[in-house]
């Protein structure tokens, strides 16, 4: 046998077991609905030490930390605002991370040495039952960036994981099976350590969305205020083939846009989107194929308005500023 990780459709047995692997300072790379996240348990500096190597990411970039509830709140997080409270009951389980101030237990070596924390309900059956079994056996919870290596473009399916880290894992750690992530893109991050709400990283959940919820009027959109904050660094959500937004043509490239929008002559087309919301879930998906097909190029039509589109806008012009 190699030493392959263990690749298991997540089934109540392989979830337990994947859950006594965590507790014994293993990997579960595991399905989320937003992307595939590779998870370690967030109280083990040994097992979050492995994360940062295989993902070869920077140490200061902080990792968010999995619950089962919002019940778990109070561990991880203290001076939590009324309006971060909402957001968890409006959204959680959901694809909305809060960064909030953290309590003792949350060390320095997940959030890189900040004085906040980031903390996410993920919406998927199997992450949801992983989270709870090992919640039941230890007193931690799961710390999980997305399982690609750094800078490359998040996974989307259990294929992907071991694409990006397959040969880097070891026979001990686990790779759960979820199917598509349903969502395709990276949550929504708002930082609530502060007066009110700052989209950090936009995602599913819109500025829009959290407007109406909390009623308020303040919610404020920063891009890349913090530098070690994810996509920050040029090359991120960037395929290796070159990603270009405009209508230029360049002969045997790939196409993406809408399924309205006519292929050009010369292109080689590699998705239709027919909604907004599919177009999010095929995105990764799609420069995964360009870059499996070898393509040099691949020009994308990126989908226009709000919500969403912000969300795959935010993707593309980074992809687009990569190579
Ligand atoms: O959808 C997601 O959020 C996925 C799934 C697996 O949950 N996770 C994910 O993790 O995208 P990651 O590590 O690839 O991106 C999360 C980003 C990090 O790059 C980090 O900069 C930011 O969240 N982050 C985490 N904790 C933070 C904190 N305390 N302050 C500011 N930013 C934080
Ligand atoms: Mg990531």
């Amino acid at each position: 046998m190699s030493n392959s990780p263990f690749l298991s459709a997540g089934t109540v047995d392989t979830i337990r077991d994947a859950a006594a692997a965590l507790k014994a300072g293993h990997l579960v790379a595991f399905p989320t609905e937003t992307v595939y996240g590779l998870g370690a348990d967030a109280r083990n500096p040994d097992s979050v030490r492995r994360i940062y190597e295989l993902k070869g990411r920077p140490k200061d970039h902080p990792l968010i930390i999995h619950i089962s509830s919002i019940t778990q709140f109070e561990k991880w997080a203290t001076e939590v605002p009324e309006y971060a409270s909402s957001l968890a009951q409006a959204f959680w389980p959901g694809p909305i991370t809060l960064i909030l101030k953290r309590t003792d237990i949350v060390e320095d070596f997940i959030t890189g040495g900040r004085n906040t924390v980031g903390l996410r309900v993920p919406n998927n059956p199997i992450a949801l039952s992983l989270i709870q079994e090992f919640e039941k056996i230890s007193d931690s919870a799961i710390a999980a960036p997305s399982a690609n290596r750094f800078g490359q473009v998040s996974p989307t399916s259990s294929d992907d994981v071991r694409e990006e880290l397959g040969d880097l894992l070891a026979a001990s750690d686990f790779i759960l099976d979820g199917g598509k992530s349903i969502i395709g893109i990276e949550s929504t991050i708002v930082d609530c350590s502060g007066n009110y709400p700052i989209i950090l990283r936009s995602g599913f959940v819109s500025e829009e969305d959290i407007k109406t919820k909390l009623n308020i009027p303040y919610v404020s959109y920063m891009r890349n205020k913090d530098v070690n904050f994810s996509g920050s660094f040029e090359k991120h959500y960037a395929p290796r083939c070159q990603v270009i937004l405009d209508s230029e043509i360049i002969v045997g490239a790939g196409f993406l846009a809408l399924t309205e929008i006519e292929t050009p002559i010369g292109l080689v087309r590699l998705a239709s989107p027919d909604s907004v919301i599919e177009f999010a879930h095929m995105l990764y998906s799609t420069f995964r194929v360009a870059d499996r097909l070898g393509l040099n190029a691949l020009v994308v039509c990126p989908p226009i308005g709000g919500g969403l589109a912000v969300a795959i806008n935010e993707r593309l012009i980074k992809a687009a500023q990569g190579r």
